[in-house]
């Protein structure tokens, strides 16, 4: 179900923290980029996994939190399907670190262009992507930019010129942070440390997401609560398991 790509260094600590997926219902794999070669790619290394599949892909230091977000990667799951791609766009104060997105007065995409040193909207294209079975493909023709990468916003700008492009716009009442830097992960700690602390829930808990989902009956989700070490995580977890 899940691809988990990063480096030499720091798959092993995911793979160690994460595991295979199976205490979640899901199967997890781990592959290696030995260089910073660019998001996109992550086709030319996944290529033969996906063996014709519609994929959904998340940049690792990219935090989307909201109501209605469900939905929003319901929409990109369905284009897929449909044949084509689809991305968010999401307003910021300072676009020039992102790929940015031009939308005309229909709401339709007419430009993409990657950290734009003079960006015609501000509208950022936040690191949640989805695609239909031709990426694979596609991202063997790429060329790397400027900066040596192979960017995911070519790959974007194809499905775009094409005219299969959606792009969604996510309301202000999503928030989309960051983790890149220790500034921006400091902000999005507190943000969600605020709502979890206001609601006494926790955000993205993966046990109790796969438990309310279905992915696992309740004596799976004891048993993944079981395997936690005594901490305050593991005592939500038992809290949940108690009244459910
Ligand atoms: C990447 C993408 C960019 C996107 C951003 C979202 O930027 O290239 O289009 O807006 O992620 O976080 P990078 O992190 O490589 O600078």
């Amino acid at each position: 179900d899940f691809i988990i790509l990063s480096t030499p260094e720091a798959t092993p600590q995911l793979k160690s923290l994460l595991g295979d997926g199976s205490a979640w219902g899901v199967s997890i794999e781990y592959r290696v980029q030995p260089k910073p070669a660019g998001i996109a790619d992550a086709f030319n290394i996944c290529g033969d996994d996906l063996d014709g599949m519609n994929t959904a892909m998340i940049l690792g230091d990219n935090i989307f939190y909201g109501h209605r977000l469900p939905e929003a990667v319901q929409a990109g799951a369905r284009i897929a399907d449909e044949g084509g791609a689809m991305v968010y766009a999401y307003e910021v104060g300072d676009p020039r670190a992102f790929g940015v997105v031009e939308m005309d007065e229909a709401g339709r995409a007419v430009g993409l262009v990657e950290k734009p040193e003079n960006p015609k909207s501000n509208l950022a294209v936040p690191g949640l992507y989805f695609f239909d079975k031709q990426a694979t493909a596609l991202a063997k023709t790429l060329t790397p930019s400027g900066r040596g990468e192979l960017e995911i916003t070519d790959l974007n700008r194809w499905y775009l010129e094409q005219g299969t492009l959606q792009v969604e716009r996510l309301g202000r009442g999503i928030a989309w942070l960051d983790g890149g830097t220790p500034e921006a992960l400091a902000e999005a700690t507190s943000y969600i440390r605020a709502i979890e602390a206001r609601q006494g829930l926790r955000a993205a808990c993966p046990e109790e997401i796969a438990f309310r989902r279905g992915f696992i009956d309740k004596a799976g989700f004891v048993a993944a609560i079981e395997a936690l070490p005594k901490c305050d995580y593991r005592a939500y977890l038992e809290g949940v398991a108690a009244r459910v």
